[in-house]
């Protein structure tokens, strides 16, 4: 049978209703590599096959579950569904999200092929193979996350709370690094400014702690705020503050928003624009362990 539409009909059978998660869809091959393919539309529907209008891939690498690729695509939709039109067709059109194993690692994606490792380079940063190395002298292969070609990707062990997840369930690295390709790829120069202005503020001004990885730069920042918004970064010096409310951590995401909101109103301006479209009501419902 044709490929292609065999592929077509077994997406399609399955895409209603969309989630079972014991159901196995083999991964189609692209430029030699295998990947699976959900798509996250407007409102915060998902389904299996790309039909007309804006759809914001999600891709799982050949060995990702069913149900890890399902969850990774349920925090795309959350994230998404509530944004105004214009950035979220700007995410369809320039961006990906993608979920990996340990095994496969990041670097099985093509946006990352270039930082693969090498048996020349194993264990090694120097010299000619700095390329698999980040500035700081992590391997590429080797990360939980990234956002960099317009591809923001997760280990599945962080998605589904494993024991393979570094963070212990603490850090959701999807809606970290999801932020970032949002950040770069969608938003307008208007709303880039007032990021730049608003962590030039909060600098000044000492509003979060300036040793903070969120104050390293705006780029943290803003990643940072998101999921302390969201209420799904746990870590403390992470953050700086942004997730902490009187003397501990927020305890949902009403209690996490109305805290930036009260200490920084520019930066709560701004995510509540970008991912609320305005209505300060709206709940995500994220979780760091997507139920
Ligand atoms: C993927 O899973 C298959 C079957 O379990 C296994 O043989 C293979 O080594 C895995 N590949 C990677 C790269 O993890
Ligand atoms: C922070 O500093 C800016 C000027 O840099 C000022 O306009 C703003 O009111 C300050 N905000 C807070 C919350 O202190
Ligand atoms: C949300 O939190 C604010 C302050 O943290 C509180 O005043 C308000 O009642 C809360 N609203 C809901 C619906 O929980
Ligand atoms: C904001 O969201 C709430 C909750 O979904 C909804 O009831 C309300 O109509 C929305 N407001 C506007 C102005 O769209
Ligand atoms: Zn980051």
């Amino acid at each position: 049978m044709n490929l292609f539409l065999f592929l077509a009909f077994v997406s399609g059978v399955l895409s209603i209703p969309v989630f079972n998660p014991n159901t196995k869809i083999s991964p189609k091959k692209r430029n030699g590599l295998s990947l699976k393919y959900l798509y996250v539309g407007e409102r915060g529907t998902i389904q299996r096959i790309k039909t007309s209008g804006y759809w914001l891939t999600v891709e799982a690498t050949a060995n990702v579950t069913e149900r890890a690729h399902q969850r990774t695509a349920l925090t795309t939709a959350r994230l998404t569904k509530h944004m105004p039109s214009s950035i979220f067709h700007s995410l369809c059109v320039n961006a990906k999200v993608g979920v990996f194993t340990k095994a496969e690692g990041m670097t099985s994606f093509l946006e990352y092929a270039a930082q693969r490792d090498t048996p020349q380079c194993h264990q090694t940063c120097a010299g000619s193979c700095s390329h698999t190395c980040t500035r700081d002298g992590r391997k590429f292969s080797e990360l939980v996350g990234g956002s960099g070609h317009g591809l923001a990707a997760v280990l599945d062990g962080n998605v589904m709370c494993s024991d393979a997840d570094p963070y212990r369930g603490q850090s959701n690295i999807l809606v970290h690094e999801f932020a970032h390709t949002v950040h770069r790829r969608a938003l307008p120069y208007s709303i880039k400014n007032q990021i730049t202005s608003a962590f030039q503020s909060a600098r000044q001004n000492c509003t979060w702690d300036i040793y903070s990885y969120a104050m390293s730069n705006e780029m943290e920042y803003f990643a940072e705020a998101v999921s302390s918004f969201f209420n799904v970064e746990r870590l403390q010096s992470a953050a700086g503050g942004m997730n902490t409310c009187g003397h501990g951590l927020c305890n949902n995401e009403n209690e996490s928003k109305n805290n930036i909101k009260q200490k920084d109103p520019k930066l709560y301006n701004i995510i509540n624009q970008v991912f609320l479209n305005n209505n300060e009501t709206k709940m995500a419902n994220l979780g760091n362990c997507v139920t």
